[in-house]
């Protein structure tokens, strides 16, 4: 069996995207002590809709930001820190435990759905400890129905508030309709009618959901075992929208379309956790709707990764914990699915 984790004491500085230039994305080491997670919450909390959320919990929400975002930077809680903890998953900043010389990449391979569910746990956790409100769930773009198909612009398009961020595509702000299936190629594509991209986008839905993903393999990506070299391929929701997703928010003007273009720099706008909150929801509605099996391989289930909690102490958590949100203390509301119907 070999079952992967982190090297925790052995982070090292990342490779930026282009290769030039190294990047330090440790973050702060707090606590010394590794302490076992158990997912035990009582009650679950439903996250909602990023474009249909009320002006109170808008306003709730960039406070919690920016609480996280004046927390002192030794600080792994901190707003910045937090986009590190992504930063040094992806970019390869922690090597594997017993195998010095290989790298960790949560993306591209079978980790990418439970390590980004927990990524998202541990964030919304830190969340209602900040704002002392535990009824408190992160919110999530809903970019697989009509009515989620442009930025949520009065969360995340209000300079105002914490949830801005400047480095994002300024052709791509509000009312421009999202291109689900957007690649580096398609700055040169004359726009497609808002009703046609739409289409193309519920098309895009279907064919990921269900023709891409026939096996829990091709669902959740290939196999990465303790001693394989990272990136062994991606499941068929990380290609598309996912990667889509990314590419068409960041700001081209940027060398790799910071901040959501690149992987590294994706946590540092605010609206990278509520893309990940569909991406989860996609999990979600693949299990509970679709009826799609998790995988069951011991490697999978047994692997593990650390983050840090919302008292910033470190914890281990293994895949298998990560299976049932209702544990995890929130869940997602059952909306229609338009995207089933549009089989290609
Ligand atoms: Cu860890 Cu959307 O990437």
């Amino acid at each position: 069996a070999k079952p992967i984790s982190p090297d925790f004491s052995e982070c090292t500085t990342a490779k930026e995207p282009g290769g030039s230039t190294t990047i330090n994305c440790c973050p702060p080491r707090s606590g010394t002590e590794i302490t076992d997670f158990v997912a035990s919450a009582t009650q679950a909390y439903e996250r909602k809709p990023a474009h249909d959320a009320s002006e109170t919990y808008i306003q709730q929400y960039s406070k919690a930001i920016t609480k996280m975002k004046s927390l002192n930077l030794t600080d792994p809680r901190n707003f910045y820190q937090q986009a590190n903890v992504h930063c040094v998953y992806c970019d390869e900043g922690y090597p594997q435990s017993g195998y010095p010389s290989q790298k960790i990449d949560v993306h591209n391979c079978w980790f990418f759905f439970p390590w980004h569910r927990m990524y998202l746990y541990f964030f919304e956790r830190i969340c209602k400890n900040l704002l002392d409100d535990d009824t408190f769930t992160l919110p999530f773009w809903q970019w697989d129905d009509p009515s989620g198909m442009v930025m949520p612009g009065l969360m995340y398009n209000d300079t105002t508030l914490s949830l801005y961020d400047c480095l994002r595509d300024p052709n791509h702000l509000p009312p421009t309709v999202i291109d689900l299936a957007f690649s580096r190629k398609d700055r040169m594509k004359p726009p497609i009618a808002p009703n046609i991209q739409v289409n193309y986008n519920l098309s895009t839905m279907y064919t990921q959901m269900i023709t891409q993903s026939p096996t829990p393999q091709k669902f959740f990506g290939k196999p990465l075992r303790a001693g394989d070299e990272p990136d062994p391929g991606e499941g068929s929701i990380e290609s598309m929208p996912h990667n889509g997703v990314h590419l068409w928010t960041g700001n081209p003007a940027q060398p790799n379309r910071e901040d959501m273009g690149a992987l590294y720099s994706g946590g540092r706008d605010p609206i990278f956790y509520a893309h990940h909150g569909n991406i989860d929801r996609m999990w979600y509605i693949y299990n509970n709707v679709l009826k799609g099996k998790n995988i069951t391989d011991g490697d999978w289930l047994n692997s593990s990764f650390i983050f840090y909690n919302e008292e910033a102490k470190p914890v281990r958590v293994k895949i298998q914990d990560s299976l049932d949100i209702t544990t995890l203390g929130y869940t997602y509301p059952d909306l229609t699915l338009e995207w089933k119907k549009y089989k290609p």
